[in-house]
């Protein structure tokens, strides 16, 4: 009797569940999207605008393997405010769009940075007052034009050296430290829901460089500025060994509250790849995740690019290369592989 009632309950469940729409229970279609399902922990892509656009096998691999997206250049200052108040959304606008479309969530990327600027602010000989004005307007035009549509945003992306300084930008050389709290303050008024990040490289072991991010963080939120998130890129080369203590260092965060991330997640090497050197990259790529699942408060892991074909490595590290999870044929490597099976072995 007791059994015959719960085979009929189950009986019953698996008819509602074979009839309920695919998306409210959705087969393992064995992509990265379905294996970090139920996890808690969001696998996202930084995305090239000109590849979606134009290939469209990348296109379908965005929709299919990541349910968050992050324009890898288009929401960048140079490219949003070419010419003083002359705005163009049109690029970053396609990604939300396509992004709600796929039923996935956006990171904004980025707000103040000492890099890809307008040559018209970094070029002219604004007086410190006219730089807040500038960086004010900038910040609450842009996440106010994205209000609502944009989950997370990198408020203030590589304001540190390694060595734990404050890096020296025109930010800091006209503001002071004072430019970042304020750069939050006027994100959270533009959007109060969206989560608010610091983020940056070479900080996601413990080092002087994460260290001055935990007490900035500290301090920061002690005075009440909306800083919500810790961000960590994540370029790693399997030829500079990998840092040993990331779960400690993305725990410290944890207790402070805040949500934290890996946002720029992309492994390289000195080219030409060899087993060992693959083997390698999908150990640091499980590594990191392994941390983010490891940890409370992490939120999503995202990767530089998904594939070797658009992946900005190559133009900016000599010699260097092979540093995503697919090849420039969109085929996966081990790393992927890892990647899946991490998301499915370690649940939280
Ligand atoms: C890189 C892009 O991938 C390139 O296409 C662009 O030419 C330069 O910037 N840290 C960041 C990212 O926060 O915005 C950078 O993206 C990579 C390093």
């Amino acid at each position: 009797m007791r059994f015959g009632r719960i085979t009929a309950f189950l009986a019953v469940s698996l008819a509602v569940a074979g009839s309920a729409p695919a998306s409210a229970h959705p087969v393992d279609d064995g992509s990265l999207r379905a294996a970090a399902r139920g996890s808690g922990v969001h696998i996202g892509t930084a995305v090239d605008m000109s590849a979606l656009a134009d290939d469209a096998p990348y296109r379908a691999a965005v929709a299919r393997e990541f349910d968050t997206v992050t324009p890898e250049n288009v929401m960048k200052w140079e490219v949003v405010e070419p010419q003083p108040g002359v705005y163009d959304w049109a690029a970053a606008d396609r990604l939300v769009d396509f992004a709600h479309k796929n039923g996935q969530v956006v990171r904004g990327h980025t707000l103040v940075w000492h890099s890809q600027n307008p040559a018209w602010l970094t070029e002219t000989a604004y007086t410190p007052a006219q730089l807040r004005t500038l960086l004010r307007k900038h910040i609450l035009d842009e996440v106010g034009h994205f209000k609502g549509r944009v989950w997370a945003w990198d408020v203030a992306n590589e304001i540190f050296n390694d060595d734990g300084t404050l890096r020296d930008t025109i930010w800091l050389r006209a503001l002071g430290s004072d430019y970042i709290a304020d750069a939050f303050r006027w994100a959270h008024q533009a959007d109060p829901k969206a989560l608010l990040f610091l983020n940056d490289y070479n900080n996601e072991g413990v080092n002087a460089k994460s260290d001055a991010y935990y007490a900035l963080a500290k301090q920061l939120r002690a005075a009440g500025v909306p800083v919500h998130g810790y961000g960590m890129q994540g370029h790693l080369g399997v030829q500079y060994g990998f840092p040993g203590d990331v779960l400690e260092n993305v725990r410290r965060f944890d207790r402070l509250g805040m949500k934290t991330a890996f946002t720029e997640v992309d492994v390289r090497m000195e080219l030409p790849p060899d087993t060992a050197k693959v083997q390698a990259q999908a150990e640091g790529f499980g590594l990191l995740l392994r941390a983010c699942l490891m940890a409370k408060n992490c939120v999503s892991y995202t990767v530089w690019g998904f594939t070797d074909k658009y992946s900005w490595v190559p133009g900016f590290f000599d010699g260097q290369g092979s540093a995503t999870p697919l090849d420039e044929n969109l085929q996966p490597k081990p790393a992927y592989d890892t990647l899946r099976e991490t998301f499915l072995l370690v649940r939280r």
